[in-house]
This record gives C-alpha cells, structure tokens and sequence, in this order.
C-alpha cells in the first residue's frame, strides 16, 4: 500500500493510485459508483491469473478460492464492524435485497405490516413492497419532511404498531445525503418487535459503520461504492441468518452465510473487495488492527469529503436561480441541485463537456424525489469521493457559473 496512509490526508498520493482519473475528467459521480484504485484492479487480475477452483481445502485451486472468500468476509465484517460468519455476498444489494425480502416474508401474513421510508432508495423500498403484497401483508410509509430532507423519529413511530415485522431504511440518502438517526430508528423498530434492515450503501463509502451501535439487524453494502468491485455484500448476525431459510439447490451446503449465496461466488471480485477495505485501512495510518485503521481512515475520508462540500455550498451560494435540496443536519457530501433557468439534464450535459461528471436524474430514489415536488426528473447531483480535490470543486464551480 502506498502513500496514501498519513496523519494529514493526502488527496495527491491517494489521486496517483487512481489509473481511471488519468483520463482527465473531474468525478462528481461517485454516488453511483466510484472509481478504482490500482491496488484494487491488480487484485482482481491477480486472482483471475492464479490457480482457483470450487472452495475447497485438498489442491491450491481449491484452497485460493476458499481463502479469497474468508478474506473477503473478514474484510467486510472490519468495515461495518460486523461478525465474518454473517456476511453474505451476491451480484448487487438490489439482488440480495430481492432475496432477503422473500426469505423473510415467508413468516408473513395477513395484519403483519412492513415499514418502508420515502427516503429510500427503490432497492429498500419495492422489494420489500412486492414482497409484503405477495403475502397479503400490509406496507405503511414513514414520510420525509420535504423542507428539511430528514426522516425523523416521529415520522417512524407515526407507522409503527405492535404488528410490525420489519422496518426497512436507509442509513444516507444516495439522492439527497441525508444520515438519519438510523440508532434511534432501529430503537424503535425493535420495541416494536421487528427487525431493521439498513440500507447502508450510500453511507458505507462516507463514514465510518459500526452495525451494532446503528442497530442494523440486517446491514446490506456495495463494495463497488467505496472504490471496490461490482458486487453487493448484507452482514447480520450468524443466529439470525440461521433462523432462515432462503430456497437453495438440494446439493448446495445449508451452512451458514453460504445458504444465501447462490451459485459460485466471483472469487476475483472478492479478492477486489478486500483490497479495497485494506486500501481504505491504509489511509487511517498504520497504527492498530484494520478495524481500527479502518475507523480512523473513514473518518479521515468524511473530513475531506466535508471540507470540499462545505467550498461547493459557499460557490453554489452565489450564483443565481441554484436550489440545493441536501439540507439535513446531517448528511453525507452528496449535493442534489435543481436550477430556475434551465432543467438540471441540460445542466449535466454543459459540465460533461467541459468533462465535469455529475449526473441528473432521481437515481432510483423516486419516492423522495417525488415528495420533493421534483418528480421523477430529480436534480443535478454533486457527490464526492475519498479522490476528489480543490481542482475539482474549481472546475464544477467554473462549469455551473457557465452554464447558468
Ligand atoms: C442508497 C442505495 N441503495 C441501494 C443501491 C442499489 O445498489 P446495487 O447497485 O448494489 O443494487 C444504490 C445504488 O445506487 C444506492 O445508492
């Protein structure tokens, strides 16, 4: 690991471990997905290039597949401080989101009710909404105060009653930034008697997570998110993965969190995703185990992260007809725009010529941009990733001045 551990955050070494930013353009775009360091990229072909087979411990084929997949779990669980024996892999958190609905609502009937958030992004909404119908169940909505962008308590409790099995949110907005107070809400949820399933995609690349104390009984991450591959990973406690049970193929093991996975796993993938835990470890320093490394490098991440949004919100305060709808206390650096004069997809396409990246649309989070009032055209996003630097803020500032 290079450079990019040190006390000061060094945005420079962590932008020369980037191959993807030679390319030129500034990268607002990191809420769908961000780019990829090197160490990550080598990871993946170094796995490809070695000998792998099904898991297994009798040749090194089998016994490289099997340690990518224990590695990989380790990672994970050192990242959202959770136990390696619950973390589940699958192709994306819409998938597993899609399954774990299923498995779940096996127990449900008729009188249960489902909590969902118009926060959330679709993945933690509709699953769990078709899900719900399918078992005759009843879907009750925790609105969002359209003026302030938060979800509040009061909003949870107005929707929660004793038949409550399950309570699906968001731990950030991927539309607007917004952090609600996910410990409050899972507090909540479980003197309710119900479960919480934490949508902790956005969230999981912004800050340091520590599932315990958000009380995510079910926490569900991308690692394509956070510099890594693309794939999606739910942690949650061994006990509670054993008590359900998911369809699986007859031969497939029972064992748990392999009875989640479905089909072969994408061993290079794995090796990506630790690589990108341990490169986001590298920049908490080199002090303390990965967890704590790793605590410290996020943190370190979201000081950025902060410092750059705050010169982005003083720089879109002064031009004229900008309405910026990331209003929370507390949010991610995840800037939703909309502009008096001209609708936000032509403003998206004036930065992309000058290859500023940020893009427009309700990027799936249709129920908030709808309560918005914004419909489903959404706004102009501006999000920040551990790469992004002052250069960057100058262009996009340079670009909307520009464009309005
Ligand atoms: C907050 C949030 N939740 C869920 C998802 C869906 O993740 P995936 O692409 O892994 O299904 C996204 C993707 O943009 C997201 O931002």
């Amino acid at each position: 690991m290079t450079s990019a551990a040190s006390t000061a955050y060094d945005v420079a070494a962590v932008r020369a471990d980037f191959p993807a930013l030679r390319a030129g353009a500034a990268h607002f775009d990191g809420p769908g997905g961000s780019q990829v360091p090197r160490q990550v990229a080598h990871a993946v072909a170094a796995t490809l290039g070695s000998p792998i087979a099904n898991r297994g411990r009798l040749t090194e084929a089998e016994r490289n597949a099997d340690d990518v997949v224990l590695a990989a779990r380790a990672a994970v669980a050192d990242l959202v401080g959770g136990d390696p024996g619950g973390v589940v892999f699958g192709r994306s958190m819409t998938q597993l989101t899609y399954d774990l609905s299923r498995t779940l609502a096996a127990s449900w009937g008729p009188g249960d009710e489902v909590v969902v958030t118009r926060l959330d992004h679709d993945a933690n909404v509709r699953p769990w909404v078709q899900a719900a119908a399918a078992r005759g169940a009843t879907v009750r909505w925790a609105d969002l105060d359209p003026d302030t962008g938060e979800l509040t308590a009061g909003a949870l409790r107005a929707v929660l009653s004793d038949r409550t099995r399950l309570v699906a949110v968001t731990g950030a907005s991927n539309l607007i930034g917004t952090r609600p107070d996910v410990a409050a809400l899972t507090a909540l949820a479980h003197d309710a008697g119900a479960l919480a399933y934490v949508d902790g995609v956005h969230l999981t690349a912004h800050a340091p997570v520590d599932v315990a104390a958000l009380g995510a009984d079910l926490y569900a991450c991308s690692p394509y998110k956070f510099l890594g591959p693309h794939l999606g990973c739910v942690t949650a406690a061994p006990a509670l993965l054993e008590t359900l049970h998911p369809d699986k193929l007859l031969p497939s093991t029972d064992a748990v969190p392999e009875r989640f996975e479905l089909g072969t796993l994408p061993y290079e993938l794995l090796a990506g995703t630790t690589a990108a835990v341990d490169y986001l470890a590298a920049l908490g320093g080199p002090g303390g185990d990965r967890r704590a490394r790793l605590t410290a490098g996020m943190a370190a991440v979201e000081a950025h992260e902060d410092r750059l949004r705050e010169r982005i919100e003083e720089g879109i305060a002064e031009l004229p007809g900008v309405t910026l709808w990331s209003r929370a206390r507390h949010r991610t650096p995840t800037l939703l725009l909309t502009f008096a004069d001209r609708p936000a997809a032509e403003v998206s396409r004036a930065l992309a010529e000058r290859r500023v990246n940020a893009p427009a649309g309700n990027f799936y989070a249709i129920e908030a941009s709808r309560r918005l009032g914004l419909g489903d055209a959404g706004g102009l996003r501006v999000g920040l990733a551990p790469y992004s630097d002052d250069a960057d803020v100058d262009r996009l500032l340079e670009g909307l001045r520009a464009a309005l």
